[in-house]
């Protein structure tokens, strides 16, 4: 079970970042959703760390208007940089540091909205027809629980594209792309992915298995892409590409794989979601969380007694 492009190595991550975030209106009237913070970062340098942790160092985002801001904080800033120097904040200024040095950065802009399968489309010239990972924003996996290593050796070793899956509750599948499953005998984490669709109702969804936002893709997604019709919400969706894919040979850079995730995700595209992430993520901070979770502790039970 290998194909052509099995032993070029993933080094390259896409990352789509052009939607407009109107779940989080008025807050990314004027700033892109991805900035906004998760604790003290913005929610774009969690995934951009989460890429670079798994050795990819060069990272095209795909954005669009009003996006600069993304372009900025990936960048060196001057004058913030020699104000903190000159005051000796040590400590700041490496915060300030650390998103610059994670990977090479690139941007390329989407032009038309027109679905996450049109924002991965646009990275084609970048990628060069070698294996990509995409990582989608708004899904922030635990640094503890590393997810696209394990992806980028499964696609290494059985070539063909990668998605990530993880169980959810029926009532949940329509939120998520949902892939129908078997066994392949490479783990008891993986399997072949026999079919997908986007966004399915509970009674017509093929198994509980949700794809969640990392993917480690065969080059080929390009050409189907190209063909692909818009399909739910009338937008070009990654999804119907990859069910493409599954149906074609090994030989063609066909097959899909799904590996199990079992660990902890965030959902920040979703504000409930959003502040629960920050909650726990605060409340696990060595120099936050001592003092943020016993004010926890407290509100908890106030609320309790009411
Ligand atoms: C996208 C994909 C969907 C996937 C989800 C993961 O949907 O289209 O297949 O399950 O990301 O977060 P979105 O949440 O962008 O609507």
């Amino acid at each position: 079970m290998t194909t052509t492009n099995s032993r070029i190595p993933v080094t390259k991550a896409v990352v789509p970042a052009a939607g407009l975030g109107t779940r989080f209106l008025p807050a990314t009237k004027a700033t892109p959703k991805e900035m906004l913070p998760v604790v003290d970062k913005p929610a774009i340098q969690y995934v951009v760390e989460e890429a670079a942790a798994a050795g990819l160092s060069d990272i095209l985002m795909v954005t669009g208007r009003n996006k600069r801001a993304l372009e900025d904080h990936f960048d060196r800033a001057y004058e913030l940089e020699e104000l903190l120097a000159r005051k000796g904040d040590e400590d700041r200024l490496r915060r300030v540091r650390e998103s610059v040095d994670l990977a090479n950065m690139h941007y390329v802009r989407q032009g038309d909205p027109k679905g996450l399968g049109h924002a991965v489309s646009v990275a084609e010239q970048h990628v060069a027809g070698q294996p990509f990972a995409v990582l989608l924003g708004d899904d922030l996996i635990d640094p503890r629980d590393p997810l696209l290593a394990r992806m980028i050796e499964v696609q290494q070793e059985l070539g063909g594209s990668v998605v990530a899956l993880m169980e959810v509750d029926p009532s949940q599948i329509h939120l998520y792309g949902c892939a129908a499953v078997k066994p392949n005998g490479f783990g008891e984490d993986v399997f072949q992915v026999t079919d997908l669709v986007e966004k399915p109702d509970t009674a017509d969804a093929p198994s509980n298995y949700a794809v969640i936002g990392r993917y480690v893709l065969d080059p080929s997604v390009f050409d189907v892409l190209r063909e692909t019709k818009p399909g739910r919400g009338g937008e070009i969706q990654l999804t119907d590409a990859l069910r493409e894919l599954t149906t074609r040979s090994p030989e063609t850079g066909g097959q899909v794989h799904g590996v199990l995730f079992k660990g902890r995700r965030y959902d920040t595209g979703d504000r409930a979601d959003y502040l629960r992430a920050i909650v726990r993520l605060a409340s696990e901070r060595e120099d936050l969380g001592p003092e943020f979770r016993s004010w926890l502790r407290e509100f908890v039970a106030s609320e309790l007694q009411d």
